[in-house]
Parts: C-alpha cells; sequence; structure tokens
C-alpha cells in the first residue's frame, strides 16, 4: 500500500494551494456578502485547466487523474466553497458524464469548450418534488421523431444562469419507471428556456442556484445521451463520481477550519496563556485533526478506486456521508475555539460552518449515502 503522493499530484495541490490564497482569498467574505459569482477567478480557474481536470487533452481537458482532482478540491474549497463547486459540477457531473458516455459530434461540440475552460455547465436532475426519490421526475421529454419537446421545471441548479450547457434529465416513457427516463444536452440559450429566480441561501452564497424552467423545448434526438432510456443510469452512474468532488469539498471546508482554529490557538491568549495550553482546546484540535485525516484517507481510496478501474459506488457514497458530517462537525468546533470572534464575518470559519451544511444535502443528501451503502453491505 503506497500512501505518497507523486511528484505530478504535489504539484497540482501546490497551484490550487497558491490560486486559492492569490485568487480566491481576497474579496471571498465580500462575494459571499453580496452573493457574487466569482467570474474572473472560474476564468483563470478554466485557463488553468481546473474545469476539464480528468479530461483527455484530445477534448480540451487536462488528463489528470481522481486523486490530483481531490487534492485540488481540498485547496480550493479550504477558501472559497462557492468558486470549488463550479470546478466540482463541472469536472465530476458535466464533463465525465459526457467524455464517458457522449458521442463523438457530442464531445467535440459541448465537452471540448468545456473541459478547455471556454464555458462550463450545469447539471439537471433535481425537481420541486423528484431530490432524493430521482426517479419521480416530472419534466417531460415527449419523442417526436427527429426531436423531442421539453418541458417542465428543474430546482436548485448549481450554476443555472452563468451555464452555457445543461445535462437535462427528464422523463419520456411515465409508465416505463426508471427505464423511461433520458438524459439530453440543453443549450441555455434555446428558445423555451427560462431561468428562474437565484436562491438566497445559508452557505455558498457566490455560487449560482437557480431554478429553470423549459416550455417546448425542442431538443435535436442528437442531443440524447446513451441509449433510449438511458438517462437514470446515467445520472446515477455520473453522480456516484460527484459524491467523490463533494467529499472532497467538505474535506477542504473541514481542513480550512481545523487551520485557522489551530493557527488562533497559538495566538489567543485566555488565563495567562495561548489556549493552545488548554486541555479543552488541545482535544478538540486532536479530534479535528483525527476526523479530517479519516475522510481524506476515505476519499482518497474512493478516487484510487475509481483511477484503477474498480468499483468506487460503496465508498464514494461512504467517503461523501463521513466528510460531509466530519466538516458540519469540524466548523462548528472551529467556531468555538474562536469564541465571539469565531460568529463574525471577518474570521471566516462562520462562513465555512454555513458552506458545510451543502455538503450533506446536495449530489445525494446524508439519507440518501446511507440507502446506498445499506443496499450495498445488505445484499
Ligand atoms: N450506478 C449504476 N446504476 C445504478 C446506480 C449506480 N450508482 N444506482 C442505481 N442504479 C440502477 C439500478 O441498478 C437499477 O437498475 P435495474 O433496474 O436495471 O436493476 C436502477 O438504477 C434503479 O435503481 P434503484 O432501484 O436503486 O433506484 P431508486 O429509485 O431506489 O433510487 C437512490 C435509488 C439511490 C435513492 C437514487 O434515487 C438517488 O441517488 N437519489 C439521489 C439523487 C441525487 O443525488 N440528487 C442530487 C441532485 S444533483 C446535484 O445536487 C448537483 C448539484 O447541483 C451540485
Amino acid at each position: 500500500m503506497n500512501f505518497q503522493l507523486t511528484e505530478e499530484h504535489l504539484s497540482v495541490q501546490q497551484a490550487a494551494r497558491d490560486f486559492a490564497q492569490t485568487e480566491l482569498l481576497p474579496g471571498v467574505i465580500e462575494r459571499d456578502d453580496k452573493q457574487e459569482f466569482p467570474y474572473e477567478q472560474i476564468k483563470k480557474l478554466g485557463e488553468l485547466g481546473f474545469l476539464g481536470m480528468m479530461v483527455d487533452p484530445k477534448y480540451g481537458g487536462s488528463g489528470m487523474d481522481t486523486v490530483s482532482y481531490v487534492l485540488a478540491m481540498e485547496e480550493l474549497s479550504k477558501i472559497d466553497a462557492s468558486a470549488s463547486v463550479v470546478v466540482s459540477v463541472n469536472n465530476s457531473l458535466v464533463c465525465w458524464g459526457l467524455e464517458t458516455f457522449g458521442t463523438e459530434e457530442q464531445k467535440q461540440k459541448y465537452l471540448v469548450p468545456m473541459a478547455s475552460g471556454k464555458c462550463h455547465g450545469a447539471f439537471l436532475l433535481s425537481e420541486p418534488e423528484a431530490g432524493s426519490d430521482a426517479t419521480s421526475q416530472r419534466t417531460t421529454a415527449e419523442d417526436k421523431g427527429d426531436h423531442y419537446i421539453l418541458n417542465g421545471t428543474k430546482n436548485w441548479i448549481t450554476n443555472g444562469n452563468t451555464a452555457s450547457y445543461y445535462l437535462v434529465i427528464a422523463q419520456t416513457y411515465p409508465d416505463k419507471g426508471h427505464k423511461g427516463i433520458n438524459a439530453f444536452i440543453v443549450e441555455k440559450n434555446w428558445p423555451g428556456v427560462t431561468v428562474g429566480k437565484k436562491e438566497d441561501k445559508m452557505g455558498i452564497r457566490g455560487s449560482d442556484t437557480h431554478s429553470i424552467m423549459f416550455q417546448d423545448v425542442k431538443v435535436p434526438k442528437e442531443n440524447r445521451i446513451g441509449e433510449d432510456g438511458f438517462g437514470f443510469k446515467f445520472a446515477m452512474k455520473t453522480l456516484t463520481g460527484g459524491r467523490i468532488g463533494i467529499a472532497a469539498q467538505a474535506l477542504g471546508i473541514a481542513s480550512g477550519a481545523y487551520e485557522l482554529a489551530l493557527k488562533y490557538s497559538k495566538e489567543r491568549k485566555a488565563f495567562g496563556k495561548e489556549i493552545m495550553h488548554h486541555q479543552a482546546i488541545q482535544f478538540k484540535l486532536a479530534d479535528m485533526a483525527t476526523q479530517i485525516e479519516a475522510a481524506r484517507l476515505l476519499i482518497m481510496k474512493a478516487a484510487w478506486q475509481k483511477d484503477n478501474g474498480l468499483d468506487y459506488g460503496l465508498t464514494s457514497s461512504m467517503a461523501k456521508v463521513y466528510a460531509s458530517e466530519v466538516a458540519m462537525w469540524v466548523t462548528t468546533e472551529a467556531v468555538q475555539v474562536h469564541g465571539g470572534y469565531g460568529y463574525v464575518k471577518e474570521y471566516h470559519v462562520e462562513r465555512l460552518m454555513r458552506d458545510a451544511k451543502i455538503t450533506q444535502i446536495y449530489e445525494g443528501t446524508s439519507e440518501v449515502q446511507r440507502i446506498v451503502i445499506s443496499r450495498e453491505i445488505l445484499k
């Protein structure tokens, strides 16, 4: 068993760390406050190859492995989870889905611009009444011969307004259950596509979350992904990898908060000495460090399994549920270590605590992960 990162891994990690410090940290509090999307920062991340990290260079990507992606996600998320979620959705859900299941024409037309960072995409599965219960899709895609007609509403869509292309999951044969679902590439500027209201969120406030409405949108048949009826499996397979990215985001949020708590404990004095000399603080820091390391190992195992062509479904769900719970606990404790300072925006930990919560909800709630894990261990 080799726990050593390669030179390439270390250099990706350092590049993401440098970018986070120089490009994301300035303004992160203001962007969160004003709900401003990090346009400039995402443009630069695209130019540096972070938006298509795992895509083959022949399709405009950086050709890296999943371990590199996890390392980058951790470093970016330590500072700005609103920016890192764009990196995660574009890499894991949009680019991976298209590269793995798209046709050559679809890849040339849509994957190349998104993997090379010229634009980015969004993944449209959730609906007002279909979040965890993903088979209950109400959005319809009626087969009209050489095209489909799309109608319905999608909710809580990350990158909803800033994405150029959407991967949309919709029902074609309602009586066939999950086998009647299809996945499509839809262009945001097509007639009948409307971007709904921007959500006013608790956390990741710099990210761009909207509802999207489709009214009689004409989708050419060549924009369907995979065989007729493959849409649900497409979504499930894509989300399985996506969960590694969100687990890495949770890891970054946790380790960012831990590093701030550690630093603060060496500076802040109480009862005549730095608070790091009090056992009450030492034990908190010890528990934080232990849980973060355990989450990191689980995520790295899932990434390694994916890179080696092994089944990573169980591990990615374990990594996501565990890392997101660690993120929630560690960020809450980091606020506690900071005392009153932790409760105000200037010290960053309150934002990390708010950001942590979404990692227990999107790309499958903690409850969904437990369904996946228990089914696997009980079968
Ligand atoms: N890989 C491949 N196939 C899979 C699969 C996987 N991971 N999971 C299920 N399937 C297949 C099953 O084998 C089954 O196929 P067969 O009938 O041929 O055997 C079929 O899909 C149906 O599976 P289930 O019976 O298990 O389906 P279910 O209705 O019981 O649902 C679920 C299972 C795990 C709860 C699923 O609905 C789920 O994952 N829900 C959560 C959805 C989700 O993650 N939403 C997040 C939205 S996207 C987002 O958040 C993006 C963002 O903006 C950040």
